[in-house]
């Protein structure tokens, strides 16, 4: 008994008397405001406690040989897809080989709408013919017929007279894509009717892992042409305006920025070429359910100038895409948040923190009420 006294002395939360307690209607009302705002800290707690946190740690890369995936998405508003070609690079300038690709083409017309609903493959760095210009041919040139040669027709020079040719010995003229005359003009005729089209390139280029380059230009012939002062005919000033809807080099993880998507460049000169410096970071992203992503994020800076192609000047008109790889890694990890931090929290919520302010509220009122009540006593009284 004498030891069970000794130790209420250490009891910490000492017992009023019920009937020493005094409800009162403020209490009530701090009471159920403070309920609700526990309630409410209690929710932000534990929605913050079910999110992942990312953590991030920085190593040097030691990963060699993989590949880079290059996703693109670009709209040219005033380049034909006939004049646009596009091809990657290494470093030194070289072609890149073994390149894995699916990129298209898809037309749009001036308004920026699909011409056709299917897009044209495209084939990287695709050898050009040259652009058609009949009076470039020598007019006493005698060209094939591919063997439908006849007494009259020794020489076929375009393609009606290959076509006449096939025609008198009865054969199927199937594929004029063959046939060195039609593609020539075929070729013409196609820039002539894209003239005032767009292009959309999109798709993903895969390239091994060392710096290099990728570009978007009109093609070789289409240049020469500009820089013999030839505008005549299909050509058109090169007009290098474009929006990038996407680039990104890899799969795309939560919270990912990439700083060049839906962004418009417009050219305010002709023939002018734009240069995207990319520092390529590699990034592995581990989720919280054990899933490893690896993949890239990039930094950029942008550089455009005139290149009119005119002696002395260095450069093409173009989109070119330069990148480069950092040598150190990103490791983002994704975490559950910690539960005994959570329950700190909630503890802190439920407990001290809401439940001794809404004490200190209450007991404020109750005083501060009693005081004015005592002075309006007084005032009666006097
Ligand atoms: C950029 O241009 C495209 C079409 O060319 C348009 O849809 C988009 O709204 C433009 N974006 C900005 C930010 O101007
Ligand atoms: C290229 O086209 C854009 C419109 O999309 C225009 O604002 C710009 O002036 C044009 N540039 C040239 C050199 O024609």
């Amino acid at each position: 008994m004498e030891a069970l006294g000794k130790l209420k002395q250490f009891d910490a939360y000492p017992k009023t008397l019920e009937d020493f307690r005094v409800k009162t209607c403020g209490g009530a009302t701090v009471t159920i405001v403070s309920g609700l705002l526990m309630l409410l800290l209690f929710l932000s707690e534990l929605q913050y406690y079910l999110t992942t946190e990312v953590h991030p740690e920085l190593y040097v890369d030691k990963s060699r040989g993989d590949k880079l995936k290059i996703n693109i998405d670009v709209l040219f508003p005033h380049m034909p897809c006939a004049y646009l070609s596009i091809d990657a690079m290494d470093v030194a300038g070289e072609q890149q080989l073994d390149v894995e690709h699916n990129l298209f083409k898809q037309r749009l017309d001036k308004d920026g709408i699909p011409v056709s609903s299917e897009a044209e493959r495209h084939e990287l760095g695709k050898v050009e013919v040259t652009v058609f210009d009949p009076d470039s041919l020598d007019p006493d040139r005698c060209e094939s017929c591919y063997g439908a040669e006849a007494e009259d027709i020794k020489c076929c020079n375009t393609c009606e007279d290959v076509r006449e040719a096939y025609r008198r010995r009865g054969w199927a003229f199937k594929n004029p894509d063959t046939i060195e005359q039609c593609r020539r003009e075929g070729f013409s005729q196609k820039m002539q009717e894209q003239k005032n089209e767009g292009c959309q390139v999109y798709g993903f280029l895969e390239v091994n892992k060392v710096a290099g380059n990728f570009h978007f230009a009109p093609g070789k012939s289409f240049q020469q042409s500009h820089v013999h002062g030839d505008l005549s005919g299909p050509l058109l000033p090169i007009n290098m305006t474009h929006y990038i809807q996407h680039l990104s080099f890899g799969e795309d993880y939560p919270g990912i920025v990439n700083p060049l998507d839906h962004t418009n460049v417009t050219a305010p000169q002709a023939s002018m070429m734009f240069q995207y410096f990319v520092k390529v970071v590699p990034t592995v992203y581990m989720k919280v359910d054990g899933e490893v992503l690896r993949t890239n994020q990039f930094s950029v800076t942008r550089h455009e100038k005139v290149a009119n192609g005119l002696l002395g000047d260095q450069g093409l008109p173009g989109v070119f895409v330069l990148y480069e790889l950092s040598p150190m890694m990103v490791k983002l990890t994704e975490k559950h948040r910690s539960f005994t931090h959570f329950l700190t929290g909630v503890c802190l919520v439920g407990g001290e923190g809401a439940d001794a302010v809404a004490g200190l509220i209450d007991s404020l009122i109750y005083h501060s009420a009693r005081a004015i009540q005592k002075k309006i006593d007084l005032g009666k009284t006097t």
